[in-house]
């Protein structure tokens, strides 16, 4: 399988970073739910899990930042010539607004713990102290909280916004199967799509 897409079908780099990238998003709406939803606010595993929470969304963000670099030196498949164009366009508009969602979901998480008036610090995966946002951090406490609770508004309608548009977007990759087309298939390894 080549490194590179083709023509044909995805390569080995956007599949590995599409497929870690879709694991790591759905594992940390599961954290954040989880956290937010299920645990109580004094609940003792709280900080583990937001320690956890935070490392995986900002890996997100560095497999995101990777995945768009490779993406605009390397151009992908064309979508089926006989696709309707509305599909087309419900298809590729899609794609764009995962691609906006999983670079400021977790953006706008990093801002929403910088702006916190509690400055409780982020260890990425307990190796090493990641660092803040230094202009929100810097402001007077009266300017975060406005802000800090604006950052939280959004993060949690964003996170939604993926919530739905997940499922459509897996409901497309099957719709693709199901039709009879390479779609799925040009994105998984070992399919026997030729380079
Ligand atoms: C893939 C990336 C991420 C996803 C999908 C995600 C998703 C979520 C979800 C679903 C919630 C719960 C929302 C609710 O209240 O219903 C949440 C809360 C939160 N997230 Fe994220 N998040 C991500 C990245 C980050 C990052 C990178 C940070 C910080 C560095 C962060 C910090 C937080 C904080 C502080 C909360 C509030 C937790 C609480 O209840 O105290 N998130 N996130
Ligand atoms: C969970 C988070 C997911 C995110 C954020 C995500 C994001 C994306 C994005 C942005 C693209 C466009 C790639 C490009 O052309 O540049 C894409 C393509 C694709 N995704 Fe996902 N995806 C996720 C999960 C899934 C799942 C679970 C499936 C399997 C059913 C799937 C199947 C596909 C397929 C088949 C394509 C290729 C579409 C095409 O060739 O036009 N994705 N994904």
């Amino acid at each position: 399988m080549p490194l590179a897409n083709t023509s044909a079908r995805y390569g080995g780099v956007a599949m590995t970073l599409h497929w870690l990238i879709a694991g790591a998003l759905i594992v940390n709406i599961g954290l954040g739910l989880y956290m937010s939803e299920v645990l109580s606010d004094g609940d003792v595993s709280r900080l583990a899990i937001l320690q956890l929470h935070k490392s995986v969304g900002l890996t997100v963000l560095l497999l995101s930042v990777a995945r768009l670099s490779w993406r605009l030196v390397n151009p992908v498949p064309p979508l089926p010539e006989s696709m309707p164009p509305a599909l087309r366009i419900a298809a590729r508009a899609s794609h764009v607004f995962l691609y906006f969602l999983i670079v400021a979901i977790p953006l706008t998480g990093w801002a929403l713990v910088s702006s916190s008036r509690t400055a409780a610090p982020t260890f990425y995966f307990g190796i090493f102290h990641w660092p803040t946002i230094s202009f929100l951090a810097q402001l007077p406490r009266a300017e975060k909280i406005p802000l800090h609770r604006g950052f939280g508004f959004v993060h949690v309608t964003l996170a939604w916004s993926a919530i739905a548009l997940v499922p459509l977007h897996v409901f497309g990759a099957l719709y693709h199967h199901w039709r009879g087309d390479d779609v799925l298939r040009r994105m998984l390894p070992g399919t026997g799509i030729a380079g």
